[in-house]
C-alpha cells in the first residue's frame, strides 16, 4: 500500500533533520509518497505567511506530517499569530492532534553523556504524554494598555472533556507499558489543576490495573533529576508538557535524540498524526550539516508506527538508530572528539536496517 507523508522541514535545522528522517524512511519504507511543503520562518519569506494554504493542503491529504522546526530571529516583537510557531500551534488546533507523546529514553552506551551521574540514567525510559490544544497555548490572551501602563494576559483554560481524553490516553499507554501514571499539575494553586486532579482521578477508577500518583510540576521537576528511572508515562498540561520534556530529554543526554508524536486518536489506534524531533531550530549549529538526526529519524519510526500501521519498519528503524547511538559515528552532541556529519549518521542508520536505499530523486516520485 503507498503512504503519503507531508514533510514540512521549516527552519533551522529543520531542513537538515527532516532530509535524513525521509532517506530513513524511504529505505524502510519504499511505498511511502513524500510531499514537502514550506512552514514557519521559511514560508513567510516565500509566502507570506507561516501557514500557507498550499502547505495546509499537503497535509489534508497525507496521511501524517512528518514536521522539522519553527522559529527564526527577527520575530521577537511580532504578534504570536503573525510568528513562526504560530503555524505548528495552528496545525496542532486544526488536526485536533490533542496528545503529544515524547518518549525519553537514555540510550545504551550514552549514559556518560547525560549531565547527572550515568547509574542514575541508565534504563531511564519514561514517556511524557503531553496535553497539546488546550491550556495557556490556547487560552484568551489580551495585550493593552492601561492606568498602569502595559498590561498582558494569557489564559490556562481546559474543560473536563479536554482532561479525560488526554487522561485516557496516558492510562491506556501506561497499560502497554510498566502500569504507572504520575499525573502532574500544580493544584495547590491553580483552579484548573485541582480539576485536572478530579478528573484524573475519575478516569483512574477504570484502571485499576494501573497505579497513578499525583505530582506538583515544581516537585516533578526535581524529582526527574532525582531518580529519572523512577518515571513510566508523565501525563501533563500544555506549558507544563513542553517543560518537562525537555528536562527529561536532557537528562538522557541530548536533545538530539528525542523524537515526539502529536496525534488526535488513542495510543493503539491508527490515525493522522504530526511526527517532530522537540529540540527546535537550533539556530547556532543549523546549516552546518552537523545536527543529529536520530529525533527526527526517531519522529519518522512513530509515524511508521501510528499513522501508518508500519509496526516492523518502525522498529527497524528504532533498532538502528538504538545501534548506531551505541556504535557510533555519533553527531558532536555527542562525540566531542571525531564529530561525525549528520549525514554519515544517517547513512550508518540506513546501513544498520538492512534495507535497499532508495534515491532522494525516486522518493519524491513516490516511487
Ligand atoms: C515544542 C516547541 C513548541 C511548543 C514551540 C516551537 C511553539 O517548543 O514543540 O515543544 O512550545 O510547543
Ligand atoms: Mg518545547
Amino acid at each position: 500500500m503507498t503512504h503519503r507523508v507531508a514533510v514540512l522541514p521549516g527552519d533551522g535545522i529543520g531542513p537538515e533533520v527532516t532530509a535524513a528522517a525521509v532517506r530513513v524512511l524511504h529505505a524502510a519504507l519504499p511505498a511511502c509518497t513524500v510531499t514537502e511543503a514550506p512552514v514557519g520562518a521559511t514560508a513567510i519569506a516565500s509566502h507570506g505567511k507561516p501557514l500557507p494554504d498550499e502547505t495546509l493542503h499537503a497535509a489534508r491529504t497525507s496521511d501524517a506530517i512528518l514536521f522539522g522546526a519553527v522559529g527564526g530571529p527577527g520575530f521577537d516583537d511580532v504578534p504570536p499569530a503573525q510568528r513562526p510557531e504560530s503555524a505548528l500551534l495552528a496545525l496542532r488546533k486544526t488536526f485536533g492532534l490533542y496528545a503529544n507523546v515524547r518518549p525519553a529514553r537514555a540510550f545504551a552506551g550514552l549514559e556518560h553523556r547525560s549531565p547527572l551521574r550515568p547509574e542514575l540514567v541508565t534504563g531511564m525510559d519514561c514517556v511524557i504524554v503531553r496535553e497539546l490544544t488546550g491550556g495557556l497555548y490556547f487560552g484568551p490572551k489580551t495585550i493593552e494598555r492601561d492606568d498602569l501602563g502595559v498590561h498582558a494576559t494569557e489564559t490556562l483554560t481546559y474543560h473536563d472533556f479536554e482532561i479525560e481524553r488526554i487522561a485516557r490516553f496516558a492510562f491506556d499507554l501506561a497499560r502497554t507499558r510498566r502500569k504507572h501514571v504520575t499525573s502532574v499539575d500544580k493544584s495547590n494553586v491553580l483552579v484548573s489543576s485541582q480539576l485536572w486532579r478530579r478528573i484524573v482521578n475519575e478516569v483512574a477508577r477504570d484502571y485499576p490495573d494501573v497505579t497513578v500518583v499525583h505530582m506538583l510540576v515544581d516537585n516533578a521537576a526535581m524529582q526527574l533529576v532525582r531518580d529519572p528511572r523512577a518515571f513510566d508515562v508523565l501525563v501533563t498540561e500544555n506549558m507544563f508538557g513542553d517543560i518537562l520534556s525537555d528536562e527529561a530529554a536532557m537528562i538522557t543526554g541530548t536533545i538530539g535524540t528525542a523524537p515526539s508524536a502529536s496525534v488526535g486518536a488513542g495510543p493503539n489506534e491508527r490515525g493522522f498524526g504530526l511526527y517532530e524531533p522537540i529540540s527546535g531550530t537550533a539556530p547556532d549549529i543549523a546549516g552546518r550539516g552537523i545536527a543529529n538526526p536520530a529525533a527526527a529519524i526517531l519522529s519518522a519510526a512513530l509515524l511508521a508506527r501510528f499513522s501508518l500501521g508500519e509496526d516492523d519498519a518502525a522498529a527497524r528503524i528504532e533498532r538502528a538508530v538504538a545501534e548506531t547511538l551505541a556504535a557510533g559515528p555519533r553527531t558532536a552532541d555527542l562525540d566531542d572528539t571525531a564529530p561525525a556529519s549528520t549525514e554519515a549518521f544517517t547513512t550508518a542508520v540506513i546501513g544498520r536496517l538492512g534495507a535497499a536505499v532508495v534515491s532522494e530523486a525516486a522518493l519524491r516520485m513516490g516511487v
